[in-house]
């Protein structure tokens, strides 16, 4: 159990002791902390059920919390509010108790599993800055949760369905007529063959057939025909399909890898096609298809919605599944192959109504049981300093490479080239522009959009992450300093600033719950970055490895090494990566 609340039942006992019971009890951290630390206001509660003065109550209390040892400065203010705060020695027994163990002041949730999808990236398409703050949120969503007790999985969910697939074989087609996988006389494995096509042809072959769909209506059918022929597994088209998959999975996974993004489950839209006869057959047999100018589509307005809910298109009039029909049948088969509690689908809020749609359509048909929680936890834009969309210089779609380069190019002016061997520069400086990004996109709340400004976000000082990593370096170095030295616990901690970093460390359970609950990251972030500034201000005021106190130097040790373990462990969850050096 976290420490405050053990000291909220602690403090109960002690109410009781005084004459009194309450149900709940509040300790309110105080903003007038020349009086306390914390602010008691049960009696008041306390006068109205007992028809007792105010004052005289928290008298009472007062005097059986003075008998406490981890109380000191305790005092009634105005009516009947008390103020107290924690004796030295609590907050030393405190730091000791979560150097030894920090799960010992975290408060694990009931088990659950759950499912998220957060990962979206479209096969033969680079990423683009959409997807970065999925991969960012959504794995920080999902080691959250697994730290806090959930059993997680995360499925990348890649776009590998559909037209753009089909127009990209198409293009291939047309550059290759000869290629093996269009001649209906190879007789050969097609696992075999290597294909004279990169990652980079792909991300420029998309665009080009894309764009002559657009021009040329003969060449749109053309792709229709070629997507129908893959959707039906048919030779050659379908193999050349899976090559395609193949080498753009690859550079994917090399992306997502760069931005310390794990997937458990590497499914994607393709792999919930199998479930779409079975999905089609619970719509149709509960009545719920409606032919539509020859496509069929599922009516999902009601009664009280304020706005209109327009009907989900389930099959296409050229008998093709839609982008919303994968997700239905994704939610049967993650339903069959995983059972989960809860769905969660952590994407960008313009695609809100598709989940609405989706999630109503899932309800009608009863594809999962009631209890299943379905959420699409949705965020706003990264934008360019014109409050738009951010774009590339020349208002294109910016990949998500090129802008991890853009924030790099800024981090590589800041690596010290004292302590950074020039070889190991690069990768440097690429974790710290990862660190940069991702901590500016956890700082507003997730529904909030934001202005990229890549030097603010690479600033070694400020709310940036570069500089968490920094001063997290700093701690492990001093902690290496003094490993000579015999450092087991803390016994005294006579500083306001190190009394500062006890209070915030006995906030890190709330800050983690609240996290959970409002799926952002924005309170774990700002955390991070006062706790880390308390810290910064102690290491400035005290010189730990000249100490000569050697009570005092044990006890800045093991503050050092808590604060760092707990820096480390949110950090983490972050997904942001600690270099040795930077
Ligand atoms: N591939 C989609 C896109 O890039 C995102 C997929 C989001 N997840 C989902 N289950 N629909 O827009």
């Amino acid at each position: 159990m976290s420490i405050l609340k053990e000291l909220i039942n602690d403090l109960k006992e002690n109410v009781k002791k005084a004459g009194y019971e309450v149900e709940t009890l509040a300790i309110e951290p105080s903003n007038r902390r020349d009086l306390g630390e914390y602010q008691l206001n049960d009696a008041m509660q306390l006068a109205r059920t007992y028809h007792e003065n105010p004052r005289e109550i928290a008298t009472k209390i007062a005097a059986v919390l003075e008998t406490d040892d981890r109380f000191e400065n305790i005092n009634i203010a105005g009516p009947g509010f008390i103020n107290i705060s924690l004796s030295e020695k609590y907050a030393t027994e405190i730091i000791n108790r979560m150097n030894q163990d920090l799960f010992s002041n975290i408060d694990k949730k009931e088990k659950k599993k759950v499912i998220i999808d957060y990962g979206g990236a479209n096969v033969a398409k680079a990423l683009h800055v959409g997807h970065l703050r999925s991969a960012n949120i959504g794995e920080a969503i999902k080691r959250l949760a697994k730290t806090l007790g959930y059993e997680v999985l995360g499925d990348a969910h890649l776009g590998d369905y559909g037209r753009p697939l089909g127009l990209v074989v198409l293009e291939i087609q047309k550059m290759y007529p000869e290629l093996p996988y269009f001649d209906p006389d190879y007789s050969g494995n097609f696992e075999e063959l290597t294909l004279p096509i990169t990652n980079e042809d792909l991300e420029k072959i998309y665009p080009l057939a894309s764009q002559k769909a657009k021009e040329d209506e003969a060449y749109l059918e053309e792709g229709r025909i070629v997507t129908t022929k893959i959707q039906k597994h048919e030779r050659g088209y379908y193999d050349l399909w899976k090559k395609v998959v193949e080498i753009s999975k690859e550079d994917i996974k090399k992306v997502y890898d760069m931005l310390h993004t794990e997937f458990e489950l590497w499914l994607g839209e393709s792999d919930a096609a199998a479930y779409f006869d079975e999905l089609y057959k619970i719509f149709d047999s509960k009545g719920l298809l409606v032919d539509s100018q020859g496509a069929k589509i599922v009516e999902l307005s009601e009664e009280e919605d304020k706005a209109p809910i327009p009907p989900l298109l389930f099959v296409k009039s050229n008998g093709t599944m839609s982008y919303e029909t994968t997700d239905l049948a994704t939610i049967l088969q993650r339903k069959k192959d995983f059972n989960p509690d809860e769905m969660w689908y952590v994407v960008d809020n313009r695609q809100g109504l598709h989940f609405e749609q989706i999630f109503r359509a899932t309800r009608k048909a009863q594809l999962v049981d009631d209890k299943v929680a379905l959420e699409h936890i949705g965020f706003g834009t990264m934008n360019g300093k014109d409050g738009k969309p951010f774009k590339t210089r020349d208002g294109g779609v910016m990949s998500l490479k090129g802008l991890i380069e853009l924030v790099k190019e800024e981090t590589l002016k800041r690596i010290n080239p004292e302590t950074v061997p020039e070889d190991e520069k690069d990768s440097v400086a690429t974790d710290v522009a990862i660190a940069a990004l991702k901590y500016a996109d956890f700082l507003p709340y997730r529904e909030t959009d934001y202005v990229f400004e890549v030097e603010k976000f690479a600033d070694l000082e400020g709310k940036t992450g570069p500089y968490l990593l920094y001063s997290t370096i700093r701690m492990k170095s001093l902690l290496k300093k003094a490993e000579g030295i015999d450092a087991k616990e803390a016994k005294v901690l006579p500083g306001e600033t190190e009394k500062n970093i006890v209070l915030t460390l006995l906030e890190l359970p709330n800050v983690l719950n609240k996290s959970l609950e409002s799926r952002s990251l924005n309170d774990i972030a700002e955390y991070l970055f006062n706790l880390t500034s308390y810290y910064n201000k102690f290491y400035a005021e005290n010189k730990v490895l000249t100490e000569e106190n050697k009570d005092l130097q044990e006890s800045w040790i093991v503050l050092t090494e808590t604060v760092y373990k707990v820096n480390s462990m949110l950090l983490d969850i972050l997904g942001i990566k600690v270099p040795e050096k930077m």
